[in-house]
This record gives structure tokens, C-alpha cells and sequence, in this order.
């Protein structure tokens, strides 16, 4: 089916990514079989790479539960199924006790509740001392960082991916594929009203690729 190629794809060029999740992780110190909580996971790429990076426990949190069944499949496929887990729930009922986790970490989701109000809700559920990393939109980069210290975290870094890499390394290598599918499904209707949607999404990148430039927090509970 070619929304399962698609999904497929997008994971693909996502880990282009994957560089910038390894930079993020290695500004913290090295911690003893971490407890990581990943908030809007997906299918997981980034959560992959985490089990990858560290001898730690990473829950991911999401409300689509196909994402989370793939994630399972590829944990299962990676042979990281005692260290990954799912849990499908939204990131506005996050149920874990008080201090659950040494390092809580957002790629993509922060948005979604609001930079301010993460912060200030997710902090109880970090140890003392505990991390939060973000990856989120470079927009108001400047307000963001002001905020950090009144919801509770000091900054430990942060760092803005190249200007334009979302275009250059997943919207571009996307359309291409996009185009390929097309070509091979021309006579599917279905398919090329999916293959529509995902032009439509890279259209809005192409028109100003500037625009969704993104960039990291690394935070430290204070
Ligand atoms: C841009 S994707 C990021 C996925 C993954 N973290 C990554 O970086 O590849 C945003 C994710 O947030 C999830 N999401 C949307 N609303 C949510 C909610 N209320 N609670 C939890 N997850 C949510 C979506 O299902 C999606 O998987």
C-alpha cells in the first residue's frame, strides 16, 4: 500500500536525523542505565536511536497506536524489547508518579501542549537533577531560552540545525520518492490522493524552507 511506503520513506529520510539526537545526547553526562521517557514518539526513530545510544529503560508516549505498533515492530526487530517499551497515551494525561525518569526527551511534540506549559508540567516528572532535551522549531528561539529558568531547568546547550536541512535532507529526498510513486501509480486514484496529501506537506516546506528550520534544548531540572 503506498501510505505504508510512505510512512516507510518518511522514517528513512528521518534518520537523517539521527545525527542531531546523537549531539543532543552526548552534552549530557554519562548516567548509569538512565530511565528515559520519550513524549510523542512516533514510530520511533529518535527512540531507537536513545536504546542505541544508552544501557537505559525508554518508555515512548504517543495517541497513535499504528506508530506505536510499528515502533514495537522495529524494537522487536532491533532486539531491544526488554529496554522499549509503549504506552499509548496523550502527552496532556502524562500518569507517571512524581520523579519517574532521569531524562524525559521531545522530538516533534513539544508543540503541541506549548513550549512554557511542557516545561512546567513535565518537570515533576524528572529525578533531581533530571534532563530534558527538546527538539523543536527554531521560531522564537529567543523566548524560549528566556523561559527556561522560570519553569524550573538551567540551559545546559542548545543548537540550531543548518538552516535549511529539513528541505535538503527529508522534504526534497521526499518529493522525489513522491514522484516516483506517482508515476507508478497513475492509473491508482487512491494512491494519488495519498500521494497528494505528502506533496501538499512538502509544497508548504518548498515555498519557504527557512521557515522550518529547528533546533535543540538540552535542560537540567534546577
Ligand atoms: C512530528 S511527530 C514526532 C515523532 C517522533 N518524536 C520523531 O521525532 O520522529 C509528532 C508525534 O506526536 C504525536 N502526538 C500528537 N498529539 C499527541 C498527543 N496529544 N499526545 C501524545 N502524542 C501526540 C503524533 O502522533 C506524532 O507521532
Amino acid at each position: 500500500m503506498v501510505e505504508d511506503l510512505m510512512a516507510e520513506t518518511k522514517d528513512h529520510f528521518r534518520e537523517h536525523f539521527n545525527k542531531y539526537t546523537r549531539k543532543a545526547f552526548q552534552m549530557l553526562p554519562k548516567l548509569e542505565k538512565p530511565r528515559i521517557l520519550d513524549i510523542g514518539c512516533g514510530s520511533g526513530v529518535p527512540t531507537i536511536e536513545l536504546a542505541k545510544l544508552s544501557d537505559g529503560e525508554i518508555i515512548g508516549i504517543d495517541i497513535n497506536q499504528s506508530l506505536l505498533d510499528e515502533l514495537n515492530r522495529k524494537t522487536e526487530e532491533e532486539g531491544f524489547s526488554s529496554r522499549v517499551k509503549t504506552v499509548k497515551c496523550s502527552l496532556f494525561e502524562i500518569d507517571f508518579p512524581d520523579e519517574s525518569f532521569d531524562i524525559i526527551w521531545a522530538e516533534g511534540s513539544i508543540w503541541i501542549i506549548g513550549f512554557e506549559k511542557a516545561l512546567k508540567e513535565w518537570n515533576r516528572l524528572l529525578k533531581p537533577n533530571g534532563f530534558l532535551v527538546v527538539h523543536d522549531e527554531i521560531k522564537t528561539v529567543s523566548n524560549k531560552l528566556k523561559k527556561i529558568p522560570s519553569c524550573g531547568y538551567k540551559l545546559v546547550d542548545y543548537f540550531s540545525l543548518p538552516e535549511d536541512v529539513w528541505w535538503t535532507e527529508y522534504y526534497k529526498p521526499l518529493e522525489i520518492r513522491i514522484e516516483e510513486l506517482r508515476v507508478k501509480h497513475e492509473n491508482n486514484s487512491e494512491a494519488l490522493k495519498t500521494l497528494k496529501k505528502y506533496q501538499n506537506e512538502v509544497d508548504m516546506v518548498k515555498r519557504n524552507p527557512k521557515e522550518y528550520s529547528s533546533a535543540f534544548f538540552v535542560m537540567q531540572k534546577s
